[in-house]
């Protein structure tokens, strides 16, 4: 007997489009299928791919998302999950997590968003396994986020975006009218002393911020904007994940990670809130 269909996709097939001809999806077995006939077969692990052929420009590797997963499972970042849950409105409708990895923080949000259902985007096959059993409310699919989203005009309340690549016009088309996005970037010092203890680690851009703002303005009211910030302590193999998770990792030597030794580090990152105008 096949696997069943996870419940939180099919809520949101009357919104996906087909990626070639933007025509609806229907299901059929494990099959997304459009009028034209373009298919796309769910995965064993419950995602569904609509990438186009065209390979996608990015994406965590088996080692970053793994990494991703367990430093997560620390529960060294819960004070952020929170901070996000605290920040989303309240929503009963649709939410996009964009290069949402594990699945993690829309999990969260879900747990306070009783009636919302989710959707994790990603380009990294790792990453959407953990998304696809993320929570039982919570759908994954991947889709490169520098292309036109498969998502219809208007059908989702909100989009959340942590850590990951953005695409603020598409951001703006699948929103409803007074739709939000909820954006996280890491701010100029966040795990600075990571930074400062690992030769090649990527540093910050100061610019980036304003860069955002330039970019989401025309777009979008910006509603609230919250600093969090806390030390976390973190252990030799906390520390090595954090750097894992990260495309700094290529260009980290392996005894560089030997000298991360158990310390604390500063997580500190930017959360804002912003309505479709
Ligand atoms: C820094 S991780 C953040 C993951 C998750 N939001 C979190 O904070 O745990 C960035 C994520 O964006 C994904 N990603 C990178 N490029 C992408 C693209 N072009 N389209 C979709 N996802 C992409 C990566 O695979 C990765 O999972
Ligand atoms: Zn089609």
């Amino acid at each position: 007997m096949s696997r069943p269909v996870p419940a939180a996709l099919t809520s949101w097939l009357e919104v996906l489009e087909c990626p070639h001809c933007h025509h609806p999806l229907g299901l059929s077995d494990r099959t997304l299928s459009c009028p034209s006939g373009h298919s796309f077969d769910l995965a064993r692990a419950g995602y569904v791919s609509l990438l186009t052929g065209a390979p996608a420009t990015s994406g965590d590797d088996d080692t970053m998302a793994r990494a991703r997963d367990s430093f997560l499972a620390t529960g060294a970042y819960a004070p952020l999950r929170e901070a996000i849950a605290e920040l989303a409105p309240d929503t009963t409708g649709r939410v996009l997590d964009i290069g949402g990895g594990t699945g993690y923080y829309l999990a969260g949000l879900l747990d306070e968003l009783k009636q919302a259902r989710g959707l994790v985007v990603d380009t990294s096959v790792r990453a959407l396994r953990f998304a696809a059993r993320a929570h039982e409310r919570a759908a994954a699919a991947a889709w490169d986020v520098f292309t036109r989203f498969p998502l219809a005009d208007g059908s989702v309340d909100l989009v959340l975006d942590v850590f990951a690549p953005r695409n603020p016009s598409e951001f703006a088309r699948v929103l409803a009218p007074g739709g939000h996005l909820l954006v996280v970037r890491p701010a100029v010092d966040h795990l600075a002393e990571l930074r400062a203890a690992v030769p090649g680690m990527v540093g910050l851009d100061p610019r980036k911020e304003e860069r955002l703002h330039t970019v989401l303005d025309p777009l979008f009211t910006t509603e609230e904007v919250r600093e969090v910030r806390f030390p976390l302590a973190v252990s030799a193999q906390a520390a090595r994940d954090l750097v894992a998770m990260t495309p700094s990792a290529r260009h980290v030597a392996p005894d560089a990670l030997e000298e991360l030794v158990d310390g604390s580090v500063t997580v500190s990152v930017v959360a804002s809130l912003h309505r479709r105008r």
